[in-house]
């Protein structure tokens, strides 16, 4: 309990730039009232987020970790993101918006849209939607799965010379196909933790021109990174933060 304190109230502060430490900040910095977490897995970020009332949603079993801290204030869903929205967002979000979301489910572009245009439905008018796995470093770190197996399956089977364990797949499509398709949002992508994409809306003057995102190739996205994610230094947060207060 003293340890689960400790680094809930330390790590922020004294760790590199990456999810825990940037999804904390947006959650004290607006005094959020409700966090959503689409993709639990061991409760890494889960466990930590402390404030307001968190809902967690995954198809697995709760790890231990977070079975420990399960409470009126900290809500699982044992069910699929797209099980979630239609059977329990309606009747969970009547009464309070989400203030800010983490989407980090099925890692596939379709399934990743299909939540951040979810998400949209239930958050609040400031809301922030963070999503991880925006920017892959190599075509092997981009290969299209449905799991992390699949994908180191792929990856031996066709010899990916430049697979090292690390994967995000094609999630950097739903924020190009976001950015290309909706103005109403303004959208941009961290450059840390394999890029953690941010979402809010607010009107934007992104003007992609590619014609299909479907057809987009990790080689698309090496050649027109910046303009596909709108990629931003890490310490660009710090400014985000200015914006947001
Ligand atoms: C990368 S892990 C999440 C990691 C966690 N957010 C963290 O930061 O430590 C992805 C999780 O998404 C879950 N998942 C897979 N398909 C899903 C779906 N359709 N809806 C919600 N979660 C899903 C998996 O079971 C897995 O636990």
């Amino acid at each position: 309990m003293i340890k689960r304190t400790l680094r809930r109230f330390m790590l922020p502060f004294f760790t590199k730039l990456e999810r825990v430490k940037i999804i904390q900040t947006i959650v004290h910095e607006k005094k959020a009232k409700t966090y959503l977490e689409i993709g639990v897995d061991q409760g890494k970020v889960f466990e930590i987020i402390h404030g307001p009332l968190k809902i967690g949603v995954d198809p697995v079993t709760p790890a231990k970790k977070v079975k420990k801290i399960l409470d009126e204030k900290n809500i699982y869903f044992q069910k699929t993101s797209d099980d979630f929205f239609s059977e329990d967002a309606p009747h969970l979000f009547a009464n309070r918006k989400i203030d800010v979301a983490f989407i980090d489910g099925l890692h596939e572009y379709k399934q990743v849209l299909r939540d951040i245009e979810n998400t949209l439905k239930f958050l609040a008018d400031d809301g922030i939607i963070l999503i991880h796995d925006c920017n892959p470093w190599s075509k092997a770190a981009a290969i299209r799965a449905l799991s992390f197996d699949e994908a180191i399956n792929i990856a031996k089977k066709d010899h990916y010379p430049d697979w090292d364990g690390g994967w995000t797949g094609d999630v950097w499509k739903s924020i190009a196909h976001l950015r290309k398709n909706n103005r109403n949002l303004d959208i941009f992508v961290l450059d840390c933790d394999c890029g953690i994409g941010v979402i809010r809306q607010k009107t934007s003057s992104a003007h992609l021109n590619f014609t299909s995102v479907e057809s987009l190739q990790y080689e698309d996205l090496a050649n027109h990174r910046n303009e596909f994610l709108n990629l931003k230094a890490a310490p660009y947060f710090f400014e985000f933060l200015k914006e947001i207060r």
